[in-house]
C-alpha cells in the first residue's frame, strides 16, 4: 500500500497518530530512496516535538528491523547476553565486561559502534591496540562467540539499515534528542543482532544525553518495553554520569585502565558497575550460580580478553601507545573535591583528539583526561588533578577552556549512588 509522505507529515506535525501502514511505507520508501531526506527530517522533528505512543514506537522499531538482516545465535551452545550503555565520558565498561560474563559462560554478542560527539566509541578504544580489526564477517563472529564466547566488533550495514541513515540524517538536524526515536535506533539494532538477552545502561547526568532523571526513566521504560515485546529479556540500570567513570577518558587511557580492571584492581567505580552490569546479564541470560567477581579476582576473565583480542588480530601484550605531549591541571584550591564535571571533561578529551566532530574524522589513539582525583577526595591546591595528553599541543588551549566551570573545591562532598534504579523485572 502507498502513502503520500506530505499527508504521513502533516499527521504528525498537527499531533495525530501514524497507522501501522504508515509507518511501514515511510520507513521502507525512506530506506529505498522514495522518500526524500527533507521529508524525513520533517518528519523527525515532528516526532521530536509531538512524541510517539507505545504503538508507533514498537511498530517503528519493527519497521526498522525489518530494513535489514536478522541475526540468529540459536545455534550457540551457550545463552547470549549483551549491555548497551547511552554513551558516557570514560565509559570503557564494555572492555572488561565481555571477557567477565564471557568467563562465566555466557556469550557476549557486542556489537559496537564508533564515538561521536564528546562520548567516546568502543571501537575507537580497541583500536589503539597494535593490530586489533573492528569489522568481522558474520562468519567470523560466530566462530568466536562460539570458540572464546566475547566479541566486540562493528555492526555489520546488514543490521537495521533503516536506522542507520535515519541515524545520519537526526545527526545533522538537531533530532537525535526525541526518546522515541533514540530507543527505536537502539532496540532496532540490539533487537536485529539476535541476543537473547540485554541489559541497557542508561547514563543520566551532564556527561549523558539524558540531563534529568525523569527523561532517562522514560527512556529505560520505552527500551525495556520493546525488548520484552521482541522476545529478549530486557533490564535497564540508571546510572550517574555527572562525573566521569573510572580515572581516565581517552582510547588508549581507557584500554590500559581497562586491563588494570581485568588484572583485579582498576578504580573502583568501573569494577562496581562491570560487576552490576556483569550479574544483570548472567541473570537475564539464566545464569545465577556464578560470581562475576571472582572471575576478575581468578584471572579468567583476563584469559577471555587476552584470547578475544588476539582472535581479532590484536595483540595483547603489546604496550600501548602514550602521548608525546602532556599538560598537567593543578587544583585550584585545598579541599574536598566537589566537582568534576562529565561534560566538561569530556570536551576537553575531545578537543585533544580523542574524538571525532563528523563521522569520517579520524580519531587519536593517545589523547585523552587522566585524571589524579575523584570528587570526594582531599586535594591540596597546586597538586596535579589532571593530565591532559595529545599529540598536538595546539589543542590544550581549546581543551583548558572547556574545563573553566568543571571543577570546584569545597568543605565536603555528597557521592551520589552509581546505579540509581533499576527497570525491569
Ligand atoms: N545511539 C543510537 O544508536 N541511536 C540513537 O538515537 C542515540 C544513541
Amino acid at each position: 500500500m502507498s502513502f503520500d509522505a506530505v499527508d504521513v507529515i502533516r499527521t504528525k506535525r498537527d499531533k495525530g497518530e501514524l497507522s501501522d501502514g504508515q509507518i511501514d511505507w515511510v520507513i521502507d520508501a525512506y530506506t529505498r530512496g522514495d522518500v526524500a531526506d527533507e521529508q524525513m527530517s520533517a518528519l523527525a522533528m515532528a516526532i521530536l516535538l509531538n512524541g510517539m505512543n507505545r504503538r508507533e514506537i514498537a511498530r517503528w522499531t519493527a519497521a526498522m528491523i525489518a530494513s535489514g538482516e536478522r541475526m540468529d545465535f540459536a545455534k550457540l551452545s551457550r545463552p547470549t547476553a549483551d549491555k548497551h550503555s547511552t554513551g558516557g565520558v570514560g565509559d570503557k565498561i564494555t572492555l572488561p565486561l565481555a571477557p567477565v560474563v564471557a568467563a562465566c559462560g555466557v556469550a557476549v554478542p557486542q556489537l559496537s559502534g564508533r564515538g561521536l560527539g564528546h562520548t567516546g566509541g568502543t571501537l575507537d578504544k580497541l583500536e589503539s591496540i597494535p593490530g586489533w580489526r573492528a569489522a568481522l564477517s558474520n562468519d567470523e563472529l560466530m566462530r568466536q562467540l562460539d570458540e572464546v564466547g566475547a566479541v566486540i566488533c562493528a555492526a555489520g550495514d546488514g543490521l537495521a539499515p533503516a536506522d542507520k541513515k535515519l541515524y545520519a540524517l537526526r545527526d545533522v538536524t538537531g533530532t537525535v534528542e526525541a526518546i522515541p526515536l533514540i530507543a527505536s535506533s537502539i532496540m532496532s539494532k540490539k533487537i536485529a543482532e539476535g541476543t537473547g538477552a540485554l541489559v541497557l545502561d542508561v547514563k543520566v547526568g551532564s556527561g549523558a544525553f539524558m540531563k534529568e532523571l525523569a527523561d532517562a526513566r522514560e527512556l529505560a521504560e520505552t527500551m525495556v518495553a520493546l525488548g520484552t515485546d521482541a522476545g529478549v529479556r530486557t533490564v535497564a540500570l540508571i546510572t550517574d554520569m555527572s562525573v566521569p567513570l573510572g580515572l581516565t577518558a581517552g582510547n588508549a587511557l581507557e584500554v590500559r585502565e581497562s586491563v588494570e580492571v581485568l588484572a583485579g584492581g582498576g578504580p573502583s567505580d568501573v569494577v562496581e558497575l562491570t560487576i552490576a552490569l556483569a550479574a544483570e546479564m548472567l541473570a537475564a541470560a539464566g545464569v545465577t550460580d556464578v560470581d562475576p567477581a571472582e572471575k576478575l579476582r581468578d584471572g579468567t576473565a583476563m584469559d577471555v580478553w587476552r584470547t578475544m583480542i588476539a582472535a581479532q588480530g590484536g595483540d595483547p601484550s603489546a604496550v600501548l601507545p602514550v602521548a608525546p605531549e602532556q599538560h598537567v591541571v593543578p587544583a585550584p584550591a585545598t579541599g574536598v573535591l566537589s566537582k568534576l564535571d562529565a561534560l566538561g571533561i569530556g570536551v576537553a578529551a575531545w578537543r585533544l583528539g580523542a574524538g571525532r566532530a563528523r563521522k569520517e574524522d579520524p580519531v587519536s589513539p593517545v589523547a585523552g583526561v587522566e585524571l589524579h582525583a575523584k570528587p570526594g577526595d582531599q586535594v591540596t591546591e597546586g597538586q596535579p588533578l589532571l593530565t591532559l595528553h595529545t599529540d598536538d599541543p595546539t589543542r590544550f588551549d581549546r581543551a583548558l577552556e572547556s574545563l573553566t566551570d568543571a571543577i570546584e573545591v569545597a568543605a565536603s562532598y555528597d557521592r551520589p549512588p552509581l546505579v540509581i534504579d533499576r527497570i525491569g523485572e
